[in-house]
């Protein structure tokens, strides 16, 4: 069968990984799982009692485009609570994940042809999605040397080359991890609004950070579209369920993308996702056994040769540099699969010019699974050899 040209985009391999993860785990192969980026609790016990109460007593039917108001003032609430920053209900559009919120927001952006930079590493599916799409994907490549984070310098040139439209940004950033401090983030956002380029946050990992809080983007600038979910730190990964803050002036242009691309958001998950709201202990403790496990790690990775890695200021990830191990990380994740046990990401998944040399841990595990893999990496001939 003939399939449109547009299609032809590249998969997200962390999914070919789980999938192959399953296939041995059918066969009674016990794996550690560090490779998704997802929590391994589940949501909150309050999200959970708010769906099944809801399941007994509401038809579930569709919701209106945007959401339903409760939610979205709950979530403009969100914002005074912990960022001290008023956001209108009337900016927040509940989405079917993050995920949906980039389809949206590029649709209600972009043409076909603009040109939109985001940094390399970075999330595979932005370029991928953005590619489907028609817009031609900048990348900005970054290392050590700036925190893995773009320069305002490294826009200016991008941006002289030819103009640019959209800049996207997640800090916590996947998959190194790394924070953007708030007076880099303000920069950007200066050069962004400057230049007519529209700024775009994904913060989906806000809220998973250990060196301090990160910054809004919502709290700089009412300009800036921020993309956001219940995926991570909500632990509501399968739940399919975010949300948008996009300047009033958007919100009628994004409901009726929404409307005829979606009609409206999962009901029980958004019922769900409301209730989550009350859970918000049960988050703190998730997080803090995302620190601890980070710390067993900083430590492991050193006595294991992998402790070059970018800063793990947030999220719940390691980008650890193994190029002193290969120089092809997809067979080396395998190598760690089929003969330690522990299934992770290779880094080219994130960047297509250096990931062969980078592979990224999640840690968002129990503390049991996190320990298990630390002594099954410690027994590997591999990384005894390297
Ligand atoms: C940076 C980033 N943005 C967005 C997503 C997509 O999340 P979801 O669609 O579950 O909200 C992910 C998932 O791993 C991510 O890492």
């Amino acid at each position: 069968m003939k399939t449109s040209q547009r299609s032809a985009i590249q998969s997200f391999i962390v999914m070919d990984v789980m999938e192959e993860v399953a296939r041995q785990e059918a066969q009674g192969r016990d794996i550690i799982h560090m490779q998704v980026g997802q929590p391994g609790s589940p949501a909150p016990a309050t999200a959970r009692h708010a769906a099944a109460a809801a399941l007994e007593k509401d038809n579930l039917g569709y919701t209106v485009a945007l959401g339903r108001p409760q939610l979205r003032q709950r979530i403009a609430d969100y914002y005074r609570d912990v960022y001290n920053v008023d956001v209108s209900a009337d900016r927040i559009v509940v989405t079917t994940g993050s995920s949906a919120g980039f389809v949206l927001s590029f649709l209600a952006l972009f043409d076909v042809g603009d040109r939109v930079a985001l940094p390399a590493p970075g999330y595979p599916c932005y370029r991928h999605i953005l590619s489907t799409l028609g817009q031609k994907v900048e990348q900005i490549e970054t290392g050590p040397v700036n925190r893995w984070m773009p320069t305002v310098e490294a826009l200016e040139r991008l941006h002289k080359t030819s103009p640019l439209r959209g800049l996207i940004l997640a800090s916590p950033a996947n998959p190194t991890g790394t924070v953007l401090p708030p007076r880099r983030l303000a920069e950007i956002m200066s050069f962004c609004q400057a230049n007519d380029i529209q700024f775009i946050s994904d913060e989906i990992y806000h809220g998973l950070t250990y060196e301090g809080p990160a910054t809004s983007a919502a709290t700089m600038s009412e300009q800036a579209i921020v993309i956001n979910s219940f995926s991570k730190y909500f632990s509501m990964t399968g739940w399919r369920i975010g949300w948008l803050v996009v300047p009033e002036t958007m919100t009628p242009v994004i409901e009726r993308l929404a409307q005829n691309l979606y009609i409206s958001p999962s009901t029980i998950s958004q019922v769900a996702a409301l209730g989550a709201f009350d859970g918000l202990q049960e988050l703190e403790a998730n997080r803090d056994n995302y620190a601890q496990n980070r710390e067993r790690l900083i430590a492991a990775f050193k006595t294991l040769g992998l402790g070059n890695h970018a800063p793990p200021d947030g999220g719940f990830y390691f980008y650890v540099d193994v190029r002193h191990l290969t120089d092809d990380s997809r067979v080396f994740a395998r190598q760690m699969l089929d003969e330690a046990g522990v299934a992770v990401t290779p880094g080219v998944d994130f960047d297509e010019r250096d990931g062969a040399r980078f592979i990224r841990f999640c840690y968002a595990a129990t503390k049991q699974d996190i320990d298990e893999a630390i002594r099954r990496l410690q027994s590997w001939d591999r990384l005894k050899a390297g």
